[in-house]
């Protein structure tokens, strides 16, 4: 039986992608959709935590869009290397550092709105760790604040429909690849990173549970192609995705 996937894993599936997501930030930068969902849901003086920020592909633009109260944070410390350095081109002196969504180090309440885009919350292996994570999250918004990310949908591409059905089939047969965790795991080659990524890619009634059990109210929630057809750079680095908005609510 091969090692279940484990952080380490996590860190360096991402070291290999810096210089692509470095270039993800400057050449590409927001997606439509992300500009939408951020001018609807944040306002100038949130105080707000760019969580998995990688090279600051999302905060650097919420910073000149006047979102200028943010903080980065990431896992992967050459991700923060890459984000600082870029920070000598743009100047805008956002604090980047390296910390743990697990663990993080801020008080009860600091943030009115904490952002994990791209997918990144899913890349955290296990649904006890993703479990983890949201705790955090909301011990660190205020109530009232607003979670903003994104997940892939299995249901939702009609091409993968077969491989999950066949997925299901060795999960109920223990056949399951046995470096995952849960039904929906998958470790494949990605268009950003060199080696194989880990990634969970849930359901919407997997997330929308989720998130109400964590004591969140589903503000909004939509898949990108439903709304924006983005431009052709952003489709090529990134697969369609559903957004969440979701509420702090206790
Ligand atoms: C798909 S990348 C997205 C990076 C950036 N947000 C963007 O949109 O270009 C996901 C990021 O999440 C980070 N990440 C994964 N697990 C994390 C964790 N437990 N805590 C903080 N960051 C994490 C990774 O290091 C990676 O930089």
């Amino acid at each position: 039986m091969m090692e279940k996937i484990k952080e380490m894993f996590i860190k360096n599936q991402y070291k290999s992608g810096v210089e692509s997501y470095t270039d993800f930030t400057t050449e590409v930068g927001l997606w439509a959709s992300e500009k939408y969902v951020f001018e609807q849901y944040l306002k100038p003086s949130f105080r707000i935590l760019d969580l998995g920020c990688g090279t600051g592909r999302t905060t650097f633009p919420l910073f000149q869009l006047g979102f200028k109260n943010i903080i980065g944070v990431d896992l992967t410390p050459e991700m923060i290397t890459s984000a600082k350095e870029l920070d000598k081109i743009y100047k805008t002196n956002i604090q980047f550092e390296v910390g743990n969504a697990l663990e993080l180090r801020f008080g009860k309440d600091e943030f009115d709105a904490v952002i994990f885009s791209f997918n990144g919350l899913m890349s955290i292996p296990s649904q006890m760790n993703r479990n983890r994570a949201i705790v955090e999250i909301k011990r660190v918004l205020k109530k009232g604040g607003v979670f903003i990310f994104t997940t892939h949908d299995r249901n939702q591409e009609a091409q993968f429909l077969s491989f999950w059905k066949e997925e299901k089939t060795k999960w109920n047969n223990a056949k399951q690849d046995t470096r995952l965790y849960e039904f929906g795991d998958l470790v494949t080659s990605s268009k950003n990173e060199k080696l194989q990524i880990y990634i969970h890619i849930p359901n919407k009634e997997e997330i929308n549970n989720w998130l109400i059990t964590n004591g969140f109210e589903v503000t909004e929630t939509f898949y990108r192609t439903e709304k924006f057809d983005e431009n052709q750079a952003v489709k090529d680095k990134s697969g369609a995705c559903r957004f969440w908005i979701a509420k702090n609510n206790t």
